[in-house]
Formats: C-alpha cells, sequence, structure tokens
C-alpha cells in the first residue's frame, strides 16, 4: 500500500510525501524541511485529504520547531509558522486539529512533538481500518446485496490518509469481503482526484471500476446501477452536516430520491463538534485557472471568469449514515440534535 505522508529520520529529518499532483503519470516523492515547503505542498494538493492534512499539520509542527532552531527563532516566530501550517487550507478541520494535538507539547522539545505527531500517524491507520469494517458491516446490512455496486467521490484512499483509508477503506473492506460489485469513481473536477488518485489505487488493488464524468453520477444513481454512495468527509458538524469535495451533495440529493443510502466515513478527527452546522464552515475558494483550463491548456474564453468551491456541504438530513472508528450514526433519526453526544452502534 502506497504510504502518502511519514517522517523520515535519516540522513535529515524530513516529512516525505508522494507528489499527488504528478499522480498518476509518476511516482515522486517530496522531502519537506521548511515550513514554505510543506504550506506550498499543502496548497497545491500534493498533499491532500482530510486525514494526511492532519498528519502533515501534526508533523509539520516538527518541522516548524527543527528549522527554527536552527534559523534561531524566537518563541513568537515559531509560533507564527506553526499559525501557518494551522491555516494553509481552511475547509478540513484534521489540518488545524492535527497541529492542535501537538504544539501543546513544543515546551517539551522535538522529541516529545514528534512522539506526539507520530501518534496522529498512527491512530489514523487503526481508525480507518475500524471503520472500513463497521461500514461495511452497516452498508452489507441496509443493502441487503450479494453484490455491492458503489459510487463515490474524489480520493479517500491511503493517499488522503496515513493508510487504509476511508470511504475507500469500506470499498476495500468489501472487496476483500467478495461482496463488491463494480464501482463508480466520479472523475472529480476540477483537480480530477477521481480519475488521476482512486482508479490508481483500485487499478493496484485490483478493484473493478469504471471513471464517470461528475455530471453521470446522479443518472448513474437513478438509473439503479449503483446500491450506495460513499463519501469520505472534510468536516462534519455537530448535527452531522458534512463538507466533502464539490459534487458530493449532487450524489446525497440523488441517493434520496433513488431510496439507496448516502454513507459518510471519516476518522473522529474529521468530526468538529465545536461547530453548529454546515452554515458555519469555510469553504475554500481555489484559483479560477483550475476550472478555466485543462491541463494548462485554456478551455473557456479569454475573458471567461470562474467560480471553483473546492468543497460543498451536505445537509445532515439528507446522509443516511456517518461511520467512524467509534461506531455509526444516523443523522435522520437525531432530528439534527447532538449527533456525536451520546454515540451509538447501530
Ligand atoms: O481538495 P482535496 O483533494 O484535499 O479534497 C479531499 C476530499 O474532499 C476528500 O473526500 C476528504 O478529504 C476525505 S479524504 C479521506
Amino acid at each position: 500500500m502506497v504510504v502518502a505522508i511519514e517522517w523520515v529520520r535519516n540522513p535529515r529529518p524530513h516529512i516525505r510525501l508522494i507528489d499527488q499532483t504528478v499522480l498518476p503519470g509518476a511516482v515522486q516523492y517530496l522531502e519537506i524541511t521548511t515550513v514554505t515547503d510543506l504550506v506550498a505542498a499543502i496548497q497545491s494538493l500534493a498533499v491532500r485529504g482530510a486525514p494526511a492534512l492532519g498528519a502533515a499539520g501534526a508533523l509539520g509542527v516538527v518541522v516548524a520547531m527543527n528549522q527554527g532552531e536552527q534559523e534561531g527563532w524566537d518563541e513568537a516566530e515559531l509560533q507564527r509558522n506553526v499559525d501557518l501550517v494551522r491555516d494553509a487550507r481552511p475547509t478540513a478541520v484534521n489540518l488545524a486539529w492535527g497541529v492542535n494535538e501537538v504544539r501543546h507539547a513544543i515546551p517539551e522539545g522535538a522529541d516529545r512533538v514528534l512522539e506526539l505527531a507520530q501518534r496522529v500517524v498512527d491512530e489514523d491507520g487503526a481508525a480507518n481500518r475500524e471503520l472500513s469494517r463497521l461500514g461495511a458491516d452497516w452498508i452489507l446490512d441496509a443493502t441487503g446485496r450479494e453484490q455491492v455496486r458503489v459510487v463515490t467521490h474524489c480520493n479517500t484512499g491511503a493517499l488522503a490518509t496515513t493508510a487504509w483509508g476511508t470511504a475507500y477503506g469500506i470499498i476495500h473492506e468489501l472487496h476483500e469481503r467478495g461482496r463488491l460489485g463494480l464501482v463508480y469513481a466520479d472523475e472529480t473536477r476540477p483537480l480530477l482526484q477521481g480519475s488521476r488518485l482512486t482508479s490508481w489505487e483500485l487499478t493496484q488493488d485490483g478493484i473493478d471500476h469504471v471513471i464517470q464524468a461528475d455530471g453521470a453520477a446522479a443518472s448513474t444513481i437513478l438509473r439503479g446501477l449503483v446500491d450506495v454512495a460513499i463519501i469520505g468527509a472534510d468536516r462534519i458538524t455537530a448535527n452531522g452536516d458534512t463538507a466533502n469535495k464539490v459534487g458530493s451533495v449532487t450524489l446525497a440529493l440523488a441517493c434520496e430520491r433513488a431510496g439507496i443510502p448516502f454513507v459518510v466515513a471519516a476518522p473522529y478527527s474529521t468530526v468538529d463538534a465545536g461547530t453548529a452546522t454546515g452554515e458555519d464552515i469555510h469553504i475554500e475558494e481555489r484559483a479560477a485557472l483550475e476550472v478555466l483550463e485543462l491541463g494548462g491548456v485554456r478551455t473557456a474564453p479569454a475573458t471567461a471568469r470562474a467560480f471553483n468551491p473546492a468543497f460543498d456541504v451536505t445537509p445532515h438530513d439528507l446522509i443516511s449514515a456517518i461511520v467512524t472508528e467509534q461506531g455509526v450514526v444516523v443523522p435522520a433519526r437525531s432530528g439534527g440534535g447532538a449527533l456525536f453526544a451520546d454515540l451509538v452502534n447501530q
């Protein structure tokens, strides 16, 4: 399985990232030793996906401490640089969460911060394994299908996490149980995380799939070609509203109409219980050229402008189940109330 992000000690301490901007054409790695390079890697999506961003945040504090040590930063400068990592992208709560999991230990030294950051990395992998088992159980029960046909959006596999994946992890788990039918992977405009990354991972795992244009997804669902939609999450608010890659809500609306489950899968680190509803989520808007160009070639008229939100919010009442390693919650049953206060396995 590919490792998207890890800490390497020798010959010099650094974060090793697989550069997701050049996949699947090339498998290249970045060695990150400065805050500037880490922020650039996060913003260019060389490292991406909410749980991988959590790891980048936690390990990024170690990078800042090492750089600060070499360059003689005072405490204020170190904290400013840690803030730069935390704020590199706004929507996935995991990034700030990862930073906050370790920054309180800065006075205890870089070794202690690295130990805590490594825990963030390891616990994410374990969480993904567990939520994948729970999600597969829930979906097999809910659909009653021998072979479950799935539609998914964006990339939620090992590349987007520290190991195994979330929505992708459930798909992988169904595959290992011999219970997976055809997977429809949305190409995921404008940066093609589905066709570039998810298809690459599915191919490596020997999972039968087709790539479809995002615009095909609702019709695929309404035509009865899939039994469930499974997506990841960048932020899940207290009432279950869920931010994920733009285009996700289209699947949710179609699933409701078709009467099939729409499932959100994420480690509990993606739950932002301090934010009440999806209306309070800061949705990242990215560069216009991502929409106006294809592969660096202008496809839109020279004067055309673009609207490029990177995420959308699916209201909780369109979500059939939210799967974390701590259990499965059914937002519709909570009436929008304190969804995660009383987490129970369904
Ligand atoms: O802009 P990206 O590629 O970071 O967006 C990623 C997604 O929206 C994923 O679905 C989400 O982070 C979950 S990854 C397990």
